[in-house]
């Protein structure tokens, strides 16, 4: 193994000694040794531009199995196969005419498209369901890890089941460093937050089911169809509205940290209400004030550098002795609605 040159990083962790992980730069050598402990049924952490993901071979069932455990995730919970070409995803799903639109227009991309599934992809990667989630990473190094696999990657967020989803190598180690020998070091994610889910596999019901980096309205205007028909508000998720599924990425309470949370409307000013001293206060936008118990997740009032602050704030926050942390929702307006979305997960109880 290449280690002295290659490994930035390598340790034992304290909470597990004798289980090392390796950070690895996204150098060609780096990312053959990779792709082949890939082709062997490991588990490897990778970047994405949404946030890091923990992959595995998605047509290996013991491969993916690895997945399930590391995470201490339910196999009731689908993964997505993330790919490296549309031919690649087409030899795993049946495309439709508004799947094509969709995957011209925006993959490479934060677009997951649930379509009907081909007989090759594993009932562990579905959970059993007869249709599979897949996307085509923008990322280039996750994208030459796949290319250099040849094998289509199985991979939820990089992170212990129910808590918030990674965005930096440190978070992945932070949470799952004493679970996985493998992280491919892809630096910060640019977007955030996870990727737009939008079920494809019956035309006439188009939704989407997990509001993501790609607005409704970006994708209304692919497909000629108003974006309120795609909303979540017009189909509630019930058993019978996931073809059986209740996915927990779709629960009520995910993205969730230890700590209380408590929101508020956006546009709240928290200058006058900041006066707990055990209590933190994240204003969606810088505000005048501040004392050291307030935090912003933009400068200026953008909802796309929201997006990109959102997890390593909440992770931040999570990690000091803060009784409760209170925020100001986004508006509702782009990447806004995600944010709201993972901030309501992230609040309930
Ligand atoms: O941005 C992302 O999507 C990241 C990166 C790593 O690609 N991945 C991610 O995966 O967020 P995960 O596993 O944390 O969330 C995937 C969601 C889950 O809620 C799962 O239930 C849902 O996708 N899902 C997967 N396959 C499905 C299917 N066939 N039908 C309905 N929902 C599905
Ligand atoms: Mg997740």
């Amino acid at each position: 193994m290449p280690e002295e040159n290659n490994t930035l990083s390598r340790q034992e962790t304290p909470a597990n000694p004798g289980v090392s992980f390796s950070v690895l730069s996204p150098s060609s050598e780096n990312i053959q040794l990779l792709s082949n402990c890939l082709r062997n049924g490991e588990i490897v952490a990778v970047p994405t531009e949404t946030v890091y993901g923990l992959a595995a071979n998605a047509l290996d069932p013991a491969a993916c199995e690895r997945i399930f455990e590391a995470k201490g995730r339910p196999h009731a919970d689908p993964l997505i196969v993330h790919v490296s070409s549309i031919e690649q995803a087409k030899d795993l799903a049946h495309f439709n005419e508004k799947a094509e639109l969709l995957a011209a227009a925006f993959w490479p991309g934060a677009l997951t498209l649930i379509l009907p599934k081909k007989s090759c992809v594993p009932d562990i990667v579905t959970a059993s369901l007869n249709t599979v989630a897949i996307r085509l990473p923008g990322h280039p190094a996750f994208r030459k890890l796949i290319e250099a696999c040849q094998i289509p990657l199985a991979a939820p967020s990089a992170n212990p089941f129910g808590y918030v989803s990674p965005t930096s190598v440190e978070h992945v180690t932070n949470s799952l460093g004493d679970r996985i020998h493998w992280i491919l070091d892809g630096g910060p994610c640019e977007i955030g937050i996870e990727s737009t889910i939008i079920d494809l596999s019956n035309q006439e019901n188009i939704r989407i089911l997990r509001p993501g980096g790609i607005s409704p309205e970006a994708i209304g205007e692919v497909l000629s169809i108003n974006p309120a028909s795609l909303s979540l508000d017009r189909h509630l998720i019930t058993p019978s509205a996931t073809g059986g599924l209740i996915a927990p990425g779709l629960l009520e309470r995910h993205y969730s940290p230890n700590t209380l949370i408590q929101l508020h409307p956006h546009g709240t000013c928290f200058a006058e209400h900041s006066n707990n001293p055990t209590h933190a206060y994240v204003s969606f936008k810088k505000q005048a004030t501040l004392s050291d118990n307030c935090f912003s997740l933009s400068d200026d009032g953008s909802t796309k550098q929201a997006a990109s602050r959102l997890f390593e704030m909440l992770r931040s926050l999570d990690h000091q002795p803060w009784s409760r942390i209170h925020i100001e929702k986004a508006p509702d307006t782009d990447i806004g609605i995600a944010i709201n979305d993972r901030l309501q997960r992230a609040a309930s109880r």
